[in-house]
């Protein structure tokens, strides 16, 4: 089995997880940023992953735009975030429903784990629009569950990194 991990990452945590996956799997992690779409055809497996902002997978289209290209390869998706991993309906429909199209599922495995959140790390523009989402959240008279979690995550400070969380998809990853 040949594979690469491939991910796009804005304060590290996408990279972390990348990291932890290529030394499992005895492969190489690279930053989007250093990959054309033409160089992962070499591989039979290939694991991207990426933050999520907005409930966007942070450059998922380099899998998405070309799913013809990467026909026939195993393709594995992990995403980072801040919404607990119980949350299954948020990852499993909001999350699905905003990165990919009906029936690319069915060629993609995707997994999710838990990332990072620095305040003093954080951009002014992402410090902002945190500011600015918790406002419009705690704004409203009776906040579904969801909302009320969005309010709590928006004050999220510290790094939730978990090696320990990779390894099902190391699993899946290593199966023929
Ligand atoms: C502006 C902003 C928006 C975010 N949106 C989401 C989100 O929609 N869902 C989620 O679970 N986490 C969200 N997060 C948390 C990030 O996904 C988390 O910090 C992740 O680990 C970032 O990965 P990276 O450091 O590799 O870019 C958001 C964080 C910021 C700063």
């Amino acid at each position: 089995m040949s594979a690469i991990v491939v991910y796009k990452t804005k304060y590290g945590a996408t990279k972390t997880y990348g990291e932890w996956i290529a030394e499992e799997l005895g492969c190489e992690a690279v930053d989007v940023k250093n990959v054309k779409i033409d160089d992962l055809l070499d591989y039979d497996t290939i694991i991207y992953g990426g933050g999520l902002y907005a409930e966007v997978i942070n450059g998922v289209t380099l899998i998405t735009k070309n799913m013809e290209k990467l026909a026939g390869k195993k393709l594995i998706v992990y995403s980072t975030g801040l919404t607990p991993m119980d949350c299954r309906e948020y990852y499993e429909t909001l999350v699905v429903e905003k990165n990919f199209k009906h029936g690319e599922m069915e060629q993609i495995r995707m997994f999710n784990f838990v990332g990072k959140m620095v305040v003093s790390e954080l951009s002014m523009v992402h410090r902002t629009a945190l500011k600015a989402l918790k406002k419009l959240m705690s704004s409203k008279e009776n906040p579904t569950e969801m909302e009320k979690l969005l309010i709590e995550l928006c004050d999220a400070d510290g790094d939730f990194c978990d090696r320990d969380s990779i390894r099902e998809l190391v699993e899946y990853a290593k199966e023929v």
